[in-house]
């Protein structure tokens, strides 16, 4: 394949992007756009430290620079800053540098903030026209935001910047740089002028903030999440982060579907709400129903003064019925072109009502395990938000439809009641009833042993290659007859993190792991996280793209999909087969850290946004691994907390963005989350993974565990160790082993094989998954050297900042057990010392301790010449060391590596200057002592 890829490009295409999802939630008497020349005064530290994402894996990109607003609003030049309040903060700042944590999860919700006194704003408001209020928070994996401040609450000292900047100045605009949205309270408290949420934009937040702020882009974004009054509102508080339990009791009703409903009085910004700096007028042109389809014709016409895209959303009203229905449910969104003022332009959005059908898990209407439409009428409203969406027609179905024919699948085994509307006579809104949750009636086990796969042939090896299955000269399953049980076993294991078999850095391999699954042609799979961007902890730089909140807020999934075909380039030319990414988890409650990963709190939102980035990642040979299946909805005790759901709330909001995702989206690849959902852990779930997934929705791709993921027997404790139950399931592979041919993990696959609690069918099942993944991989056409791989690549900042180049692997090494003192000489033959090179060891450090690390180096160069050396483990600087021009004297530099764990290490080297000439570089064992003083390599 021939491909260009143009950084240029992606970087302005990611700029649009998150430009376009921003969210103008206020704008009193206009006061965004900024006009030419106003003079504005800058509060908040986040203005230099722009959250390109939030934490844990999904946010850790080594991307090139990350723009941030000050410096992109002066670049930009329409305004002018008050570089006085400019030069304050960044004095300030030299003594309160940005508090990183101390290492994963530890990074602070918030950082401290310069302190604003009313003097301070007085003397800036005489100086400039304007306030802009820049406020961040960051959250994420392992890391939930608390509803307390300084996370979901602003801080003391965040507040008095508000007080008194608002009190001093006559225009304040306050920027919302977060990953998800957060209490907002405030806006009465202060009244500010304008207020936007530009969320977390990636590496072109900063600009495309400005973009936004100077009206070069008209910000059409809406909220893909209704924001209430308090977060007590939302009606999984009260369960939420519960360490061991988690009751859904609030069933379907998540998001607006629940405020809408129940609580309207307690919404502040609803669902599908966003503000533009031009006006829109739109009018109903007819709503046309043929079947259960509704076509909706809406005519939207600019009315305002300048250009702008407007989206218009359709909700259904279902009836109630016997199972009771949220008030509002989304049924289809279209956003229009950029629209000059005076043009207008009709969209055509088309409604499925069947996409919306009630599934109903206890019988009351007769049709038990079914998706049914109940008789009734069937209202459709059309607006451009939820609340303000109007009634365009209705349409009566005469008596009930059953939609789809399901099995009764992963239903609760725990007694407790959920709510349901109840409505008193005329009443536009339901008060709270309660009901019990309808319990498992089938015998999970037998339906298991009945369904279990029958073809088990071992004939040994044929010859045939898997080239021979992806030339149709056989079948997978006769390629398969040859494959030991070994091997077979050996397939359920992949390979990580930072494999040596494939992209330095990247979370795992998978398929042909050892040698011998490659002795049949067996190709080795590469992915990475994830989502927004590649993460390669080797230190190789990628692009960091805006975080999905902010892609969702778009309400564009076009756009979307083609910053995602830049993704896929990006992706095939660092050979890894699929993104661990998009997080389609739902928005159950705003305190989830992992929010900022993932869209929304609707589910189409949710599974058409999905399926647009695996859209747009398949045109280049690549995927997407959708994750977390399912309820991965708090980080707090995520390996354990039981997630305790109503099947229907399963299917009706849980499960239907990954529905989507497979069905309109293609996926092949998906990860199952890590704790478990109704008592079991979801990567030995058969009837999430077997029953819904493959039987019901007809999925043939691969299913992964999350990292050391756990596994159980219904009733046990869930074990990493219990991959039985996983390979029951077509949970195809166990994330991730050290070592795949000796069982590092020590998995238990080989001893229920031998016990008949596995059998090889089933092995072979999910190897046959796993080939066909393969099949479809660029893995696999580059074995067969018939990829012709040709990617021109433009304007690429990567090689040429900071620690961007991936580096070589110049050697791997298994390091001997040291005795201290003893030198073990790392070999120079391929070394290359230039400017912006890197250079890779990967090494084996059979023992914890601390190491030395010792260049024998020097340079011919004079003594002003600065030559730094960085040194990196696993992607995490130790240290840099630099050395001055020597005039070709010899000269010794060290580097201490603290190693906490043995095993497996990259240590990179990069060379931010040329010049040096490496003579001898060599580690030197120290000794045990005092490894805990040294930052964690
Ligand atoms: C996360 C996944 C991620 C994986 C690999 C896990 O901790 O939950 O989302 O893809 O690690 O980094």
């Amino acid at each position: 394949m021939k491909y260009t890829l143009d950084y240029e490009k992606y970087a302005e295409l990611a700029r649009r992007v998150a430009a376009e999802g921003s969210v103008l939630l206020r704008n009193e008497d206009g006061v965004l756009p900024l006009q030419k020349g106003q003079k504005v005064s800058i509060f908040g530290r986040t203005q230099f430290e722009h959250y390109k994402s939030g934490t844990g894996s999904g946010g850790m990109v080594n991307a090139p620079y990350v723009t941030n607003i000050t410096d992109s609003l002066k670049e930009d030049g329409t305004v002018q800053v008050n570089e006085v309040l400019e030069a304050q903060y960044r004095e300030w700042l030299k003594d309160h540098p940005f508090d990183i944590g101390e290492g994963w999860a530890m990074e602070p919700w918030n950082q401290e903030e310069m302190p604003v006194s009313e003097e301070l704003t007085r003397q800036a408001a005489e100086q400039s026209d304007l306030a802009i209020v820049v406020l961040g928070r960051t959250a994420g994996e392992d890391k939930d935001n608390s509803a307390a401040e300084g996370s979901y609450l602003l801080t003391a000292a965040e507040e008095e910047i508000l007080r008194n900047v608002c009190n001093a100045f006559a225009r304040t605009i306050v920027v919302l740089n977060v990953g998800n949205i957060m209490d907002m309270k405030w806006v009465d408290r202060y009244q500010p002028q304008a207020v936007l949420y530009v969320w977390q934009g990636g590496q072109e937040g900063g600009r495309a903030t400005v973009d936004v702020l100077t009206g070069k882009v008209n910000p059409g974004g809406k909220l893909s999440d209704t924001i209430a009054e308090d977060i007590e509102d939302y009606p999984s508080t009260e369960n939420f982060g519960d360490p061991v339990e988690n009751f859904y009791t609030e069933d379907i009703y998540v998001g607006y579907r629940y405020f809408e409903t129940f609580a309207r009085d307690k919404v502040k910004y609803p669902f599908g709400f966003g503000l533009s700096y031009t006006r829109f007028q739109t009018e109903s042109m007819g709503l046309a129903v043929q079947g259960t389809e509704a076509t909706v014709i809406e005519k939207v016409t600019n009315v305002g003064g300048m250009s702008g895209r407007e989206t218009i959303q359709v909700y259904v009203e279902a009836p109630q019925g016997k199972l009771g229905k949220p008030l509002r449910q989304l049924a289809a969104y279209a956003k229009t072109e950029e629209l000059k003022p005076g043009a207008s332009e009709e969209l055509i959005l088309k409604a499925e009502l069947t996409e919306l059908a009630s599934y109903d898990d206890s019988g009351v209407t007769g049709h038990k395990s079914c998706y049914v439409l109940e008789a009734g009428d069937y209202i459709f409203y059309v607006g451009t938000d939820v609340r303000s969406a109007r009634e365009v027609g209705r349409v009566t179905l005469a008596e009930l439809q059953v939609v789809r024919t399901a099995t009764e699948a992963l239903a609760p085994v725990q007694a407790f009641k959920r709510l349901r509307p109840f409505f008193f006579g005329e009443n536009d809104h339901a008060i709270a009833n309660w009901e019990d949750v309808p319990l498992r009636t089938i015998d999970l086990a037998e339906r298991i042993l009945r369904e279990r796969p029958t073809q088990s042939e071992y004939v040994g090896d044929q010859g045939w290659k898997l080239a021979d299955v992806y030339d149709k000269k056989i079948t997978p399953e006769q390629f398969l007859t040859q494959l030991s049980d070994e091997d077979l076993i050996c397939m359920t294991r992949g390979e990580g993190m930072c494999s040596p078999k494939v992209t330095p850095g990247t979370a795992a391999a998978f398929g042909g792991v050892t040698d011998g699954l490659q002795q049949f042609g067996i190709p080795v799979a590469c992915c990475s996280d994830g989502p927004s961007g590649i993460r390669m902890d080797c230190g190789t730089m990628a692009y960091a793209l805006p975080n999905g909140t902010l892609l969702a807020c778009t309400f564009d999934p076009e756009l979307v999909e083609e910053l995602y075909e830049m993704e896929g380039m990006e992706l095939r030319k660092n050979k890894i087969d699929s993104l661990l990414g998009p997080g389609i988890n739902i928005h159950r409650n705003p305190l989830n850290g992992r929010n900022f990963e993932y869209f929304s709190e609707d589910p189409y939102l949710t599974g058409t946004m999905a399926a647009a980035q695996l859209k747009g990642m398949g045109k280049y040979g690549v995927t997407g691994t959708i994750k977390h299946f399912a309820c991965n909805n708090q980080e707090f005790k995520r390996h354990d907390a039981n997630a305790i759901v109503s099947e229907r709330a399963l299917r009706e909001i849980y499960l239907k963005g990954f529905e989507i995702a497979v069905k309109q989206g293609g996926a092949y690849s998906i990860m199952s989350t890590y704790g478990p959902v109704n008592g079991l852990w979801t990567a030995g779930s058969y009837d999430l993974l077997t029953t819904i997934l493959r039987k019901e929705w007809g999925y043939q791709g691969i299913v992964m565990t999350d990292w050391w993921a756990k596994i159980n027997e219904e009733g046990e404790p869930g074990s990493g160790k219990q991959t039985i139950p996983m390979v029951r399931a077509q949970n195809d592979i166990y994330m991730v082993t050290a070592d795949a041919a000796s069982n590092s993990n020590k998995d238990n696959t080989a001893e229920g094989l031998a016990d008949g609690r596995l059998t090889r069918a089933q092995l072979m099942r999910n190897a046959a998954n796993i080939c066909c993944f393969l099949l479809r991989s660029v893995a696999m056409e580059r074995l067969l050297g018939r990829e012709e791989e040709e990617c021109t690549e433009l304007h690429s900042p990567i090689s040429t900042e900071g620690a961007g180049d991936s580096g070589q692997v110049l050697a791997r090494m298994e390091l001997p057990e040291p005795k201290t003192g003893e030198e073990i000489e790392l070999p120079l033959e391929k070394l290359i010392t230039k400017k912006g090179t890197g250079a890779v060891y990967q090494l084996r450090f059979p023992k914890v301790g601390r190491y030395e690390l010792v260049f024998r180096m020097s340079s011919t160069l004079g003594p002003l010449a600065q030559l730094p050396i960085s040194v990196f483990l696993n992607n995490t600087l130790q240290q840099t060391v630099t050395i001055n021009g020597t005039e070709g004297k010899i000269v010794e530099q060290t580097v201490i590596l603290a190693i906490r764990q043995d095993g497996e290490k990259y240590m990179k080297l990069y060379f931010g200057e040329s010049g040096i000439d490496m003579s001898r570089m060599f580690l030197r064992y120290v000794g045990k002592n005092d490894i805990e003083s040294f930052r964690n390599e």
